[in-house]
């Protein structure tokens, strides 16, 4: 049996697409450039190298940045207080707070405290109605960056039965919304899973697109997945490994075992996670265009 040509869905030529346009209109603007306030809270592993991948491509696109670290007991109050300052200054378009947060601070009050327009991570409540509604707003940026690499890759989502293992705010929810909305890289048949999900493989051996993000390293293999079908592989795992770092990144999806079975499957690393943050520069210049309006 003549196996299965499976293509690999780097992230990098479209993340460089998207920056190299950002990076484009940012040096055209007049006055000052956009600028993004980055908040953590505490010294998380993976949050610290997040905020400062973010922060690099920030500088990178001529977008100013700056991060304020707070301590793993900082209160919720001092956390908002800040976020209204930051929402009063004219100066500042974009602001992110890094999650997770401490359990002692309360995620969604910090979430909805951020001015919509300066919601560069479209978590707040009034981003995620608009969404939900289908109207235009700043999108969260991995699922944004999903849409935007099936784009790149001419992966049609029309019709399609899209499975998504995650049911999170960050990415499940949201790139549920996006592939519904009435537009070509939408129109698809949605289902979520999540751990209370009976039956997981028949399932997600329905899906023409397989989305992946609950955290599993390598569980998904060929009795999860139709033949053919596209994987989009989220999860980010770190595991001991033998080399410099004591870790590797590993995703959910068993690429060993998909390989020649499956059409297509987004490398980790090197896939999803470079638009994320790309298309956080992306949102970071459009809160500038909607800070810029009266
Ligand atoms: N933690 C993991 N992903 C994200 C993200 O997209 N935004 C923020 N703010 N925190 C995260």
């Amino acid at each position: 049996m003549c196996a299965r040509k499976t293509r690999i869905l780097f992230g990098k030529p479209v993340a460089d697409a998207i920056l190299t346009s950002v990076k484009g209109e940012v040096s055209a603007l007049k006055g000052r450039p956009p600028s993004v306030a980055f908040l953590r809270v505490g010294d998380d592993g993976a949050s610290v190298s997040y905020v400062k991948q973010k922060a690099k491509c920030a500088s990178e696109v001529g977008i100013r940045s700056e991060t304020r670290i707070f301590d793993e007991t900082a209160t919720e109050e001092r956390l908002l207080s800040e976020i209204v300052r930051l929402n009063k200054d004219p100066n500042v378009d974009g602001i992110l707070v890094q999650l997770p947060l401490p359990k002692h601070i309360h995620t969604l009050n910090v979430l909805r405290a951020v001015d919509p327009k300066k919601d560069v991570d479209g978590f707040s409540d009034v981003n995620c109605g608009r969404l939900w509604q289908g109207e235009c707003s700043l999108i969260p940026c991995t699922p944004a960056g999903i849409v935007e690499l099936l784009k790149y890759y001419r992966i049609t989502t029309e019709g399609k039965q899209v499975v998504i293992v995650n049911r999170s705010s960050i990415v499940g929810k949201p790139l549920a919304a996006l592939l519904l909305r009435h537009s070509e890289f939408g129109n698809a048949t949605v289902t979520i899973c999540h751990s209370y999900t009976q039956n997981l493989p028949e399932i997600t051996k329905q899906a023409d697109i397989l989305v992946l993000a609950c955290g599993e390293p390598h569980a998904f293999g060929r009795d999860y997945v139709k033949e053919g079908a596209v994987v989009i592989d989220v999860g980010i795992s770190r595991v001991p490994a033998d080399n410099e770092r004591g870790y590797a990144i590993q995703g959910d999806a068993d690429a060993e075992a998909l390989r020649g079975y499956i059409d297509a499957l987004t490398p980790v690393p090197g896939g999803i996670g470079p638009l994320t943050v790309a298309m956080l520069m992306k949102n970071t210049l459009q809160a500038y265009y909607l800070c810029q309006q009266p």
